[in-house]
């Protein structure tokens, strides 16, 4: 079965291409950008365009999961991307989104993470998403509460100390005791 991510009323989320490389150096070279994220040093163009490899290989190997560079729809210009993926090491898939500053305080990182917990969840069928933020990272934290997501203090993933919010599945018949034969 072939998945597509969510769409919003807003946004456009597609499958990256080669050609996208150009706008993921104006994003990733940003060091507002890159202000929270990793050692908070901007990427290089090799490692970006590592990166984008790697990203095209997700798609076939984890169906459903990505990460989807997203256009605004009534301009057609990338603004940044959204994922759902597994964080490396882990059995956890965390979403995730990096905008560019100019569009940022326009609720679009709320919309796509909402749709993006929502087709988690429901579509893909995962018993839990988290979203990992550095500590000082008010605005993100403040997105995934708005998509949902509950605090669930520090934890360690990627090397570094984080905060970590959490999304379960609501799944009411499997906290029923179990049967007594
Ligand atoms: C984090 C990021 C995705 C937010 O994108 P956005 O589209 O501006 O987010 P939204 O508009 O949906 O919501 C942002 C919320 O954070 C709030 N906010 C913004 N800056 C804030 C700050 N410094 N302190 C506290 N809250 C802040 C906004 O007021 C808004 O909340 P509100 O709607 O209740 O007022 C964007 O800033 C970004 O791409 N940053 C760089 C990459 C990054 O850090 N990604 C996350 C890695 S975990």
């Amino acid at each position: 079965m072939l998945l597509r991510p969510p769409q919003t009323e807003r946004l456009r989320l597609r499958e990256f291409r080669p050609a996208d490389l150009a706008d993921v150096l104006r994003l990733d070279s940003d060091p507002r950008v890159m202000r929270y994220i990793g050692d908070g040093r901007v990427g290089t163009r090799r490692a970006i365009a590592d990166a984008l490899d790697r990203v095209a290989r997700h798609y076939r190997n984890y169906p459903g999961l990505g990460v989807w560079p997203a256009e605004e729809r009534s301009t057609g210009r990338f603004i940044g991307w959204f994922c759902l993926k597994y964080i490396p090491k882990t059995v956890e898939v965390e979403v995730g989104y990096r905008l560019l500053p100019e569009a940022w305080g326009r609720g679009f990182a709320t919309e796509g993470a909402k749709a993006l917990v929502a087709y988690g969840l429901g579509e893909i069928g995962l018993y839990r998403i988290v979203g990992i933020t550095h500590p000082d990272n008010a605005a993100s934290q403040r997105v995934l509460h708005k998509a949902g997501l509950r605090d669930a203090g520090w934890g360690r993933y990627y090397d570094r100390d984080v905060r970590v919010f959490v999304a379960e599945q609501v799944r009411p018949e499997l906290s029923r005791e179990p049967a007594e034969n």
